[in-house]
């Protein structure tokens, strides 16, 4: 049986608005995107994900959809959307859109009847509750910011349910209409030549038929899965979302080439997180691995999460590894701390692990998060939830050493403040063999050859030194420590060096600086 193409396949996530903006609006959009095509097919990308492109109010950039059928106007028009799948594909580059099914803005036209009108059929797509007992919201769930999840209708006397901000409404997914118009929505773009979609909130879109409270967490819970207070076993998390996608796979496999259904899984254990691919891998083909993106950057906490993950995954599922996304801190800064010895190395395990995986725009040249002043930003939820804003994390991309980073053109405004563009940009790296981004171009060519197949078998198990093989000739090895070490046992010749090594080769035993990685490929 031949791998399907997303086996494997380097993906690229675009925060569409960050990424390059055509116009001079200081936005980036899907124009933008055409013309960094070429970029992508140098580098040896397979599919790239666009962050939310569909009409939306913006109070969280995208993520609060008012139209499924359409395309933002700040982005660009179906044409473009079209023209963008086209150019891809001729670069043999898929398009994965963004899916935010669990819930819609208060200004889509559904919410907006079912507000104004109780018996309106719309009313059932959103779900809605009287007030608690003793008065006050029906139960104990809290939304992302760490309000009550419920917001008080007052013509009504009724509450909607809202897991991120009130203008985000949950959908009712134990409601039939719901079902049907996602599958619509589906089809809709797989018809336009849409590779798959990242689903938003995959974990949480059935909630309890009961509405009951959920748990206090305890100790055993991760901090990450935990809110405030409460781990979302009712509020989200439901073993009935397994019908819906066994749906979605079914019609996804209908598709030639079969289309892809990549869920945002925001479980911390990887044995949580294998659920969504259904035990007889019939759901979501691939899945966030969240334990391993929150994880500590050791030898042994890795080695350990991918034993797990494996280990868990049904037959014939493909594990999917990333470092870095639009709602977290980038790994060149979480992992790495701004090192660049130890953010290359992450980018070595990331590429080098067996499935797939999703590279962040940026971490290709190693971008940081960036310092903004607190009247630049933008992320409404991070404010309401007294967080880290987002925003350090969704700077716009550094093409060049111009003032707006080649982004924008100079003088533009740009929506969020740009980076060091004079420290750290694409132009500069291309012509630097030495950079990060040649080595990540020879890791996705390496990626080609096989280097992310299957058969992982570890090698070298912590606590500074992590190395393994797959079933190809390829063997990898980090370490992750400030200490020189060895591996013993490796001959071939390396191909990937995060130091000043380069190309040459090795008889038995491998020298390994500080925070080092490297590809051997071993003969014959
Ligand atoms: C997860 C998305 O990645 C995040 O950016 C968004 O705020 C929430 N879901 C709500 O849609």
């Amino acid at each position: 049986m031949t791998e399907p193409w997303w086996s494997g396949a380097t993906l690229y996530q675009i925060y569409v608005r960050s990424w390059k903006d055509s116009n001079g609006d200081g936005i980036g959009d899907l124009q933008g995107v055409i013309s960094g095509l070429d970029h992508l097919e140098w580098l040896g990308v397979d599919g790239i994900w666009l962050s939310p492109t569909m009409p939306s109010p913006n109070r969280d950039w995208g993520y609060d959809v008012s139209d499924y059928y359409g395309v933002h106007p700040e982005l660009g028009t179906e044409a473009d959307m079209a023209r963008l799948i086209e150019e891809a594909s001729w670069r043999g580059i898929r398009v994965l859109l963004d899916l935010v099914p669990n819930h819609t803005s208060d200004a889509h036209p559904w919410f907006v009847q079912a507000r104004s009108d109780p018996s309106s059929p719309m009313r059932e797509r959103y779900v809605w509750a009287k007030p608690g007992a003793g008065g006050g919201p029906p139960n104990n769930w809290r939304d992302a910011t760490g309000a009550s999840a419920w917001t008080l209708d007052e013509p009504s006397g009724q509450y909607y349910l809202h897991n991120f901000l009130p203008s985000q409404p949950d959908l009712d997914w134990w409601n039939g209409e719901v079902r049907a118009e996602f599958e619509r929505i589906l089809a809709y773009w797989f018809d336009r030549g849409v590779a798959g979609f990242r689903i938003d909130v995959a974990h949480g879109l059935v909630k309890d038929s009961q509405l009951r409270d959920d748990p206090e967490a305890g100790p055993e819970h991760h901090p990450m899965e935990v809110r405030s207070g409460l781990v979302p076993v009712y509020s989200a998390n439901r073993p009935e979302v397994a019908d819906i996608y066994r749906r979605w796979r079914r019609l996804a496999d209908s598709y030639e080439p079969p289309r892809a259904l990549l869920g945002e899984t925001w479980v911390l254990s990887p044995e949580g997180m294998a659920r969504f691919y259904g035990e007889e891998a019939d759901q979501l083909q691939l899945c966030f691995n969240f334990g391993f993106l929150f994880a500590d950057l050791s030898a042994g906490t890795m080695a350990d999460l991918v034993r797990r993950t494996l280990a868990s995954l049904p037959e014939g599922a493909t594990p999917l590894w990333t470092g870095s996304n639009h709602d977290v801190s980038r790994f060149p800064t979480r992992w790495a701390a701004g090192d660049e010895r130890r953010s290359r190395a992450a980018l070595v395990m990331l590429c080098a692990l067996p499935g797939t995986v999703v590279l962040y725009y940026g971490d290709e040249i190693g971008m940081t998060d960036v310092e903004m002043p607190e009247e630049r930003l933008l992320d409404e939820m991070a404010v309401l939830a007294g967080r880290t804003s987002r925003d350090h994390f969704r700077s716009p991309m550094q093409w060049s050493d111009r003032p707006n980073g080649g982004f924008a053109e100079d003088g533009a405004p740009t929506w969020l403040p740009m980076g060091d563009c004079a420290a750290l940009n694409v132009r500069a790296q291309r012509a630097d063999p030495r950079s990060t981004l040649h080595l990540c171009r020879t890791l996705l060519m390496l990626r080609r050859r096989g280097l992310a197949s299957s058969g992982y078998r570890p090698l070298v198990e912590g606590p500074d030194v992590w190395a393994w093989e797959g079933a190809s000739r390829f063997v990898t090895a980090v370490n992750l420590s400030p200490r020189t070490a060895e591996v013993a046992g490796v001959t071939g010749t390396v191909v990937a060096d995060t130091g000043d090594g380069g190309r040459r080769s090795v008889a038995e035993r491998l020298v390994m600086e500080p925070w080092h990685a490297v590809v051997v490929e071993r003969e014959g």
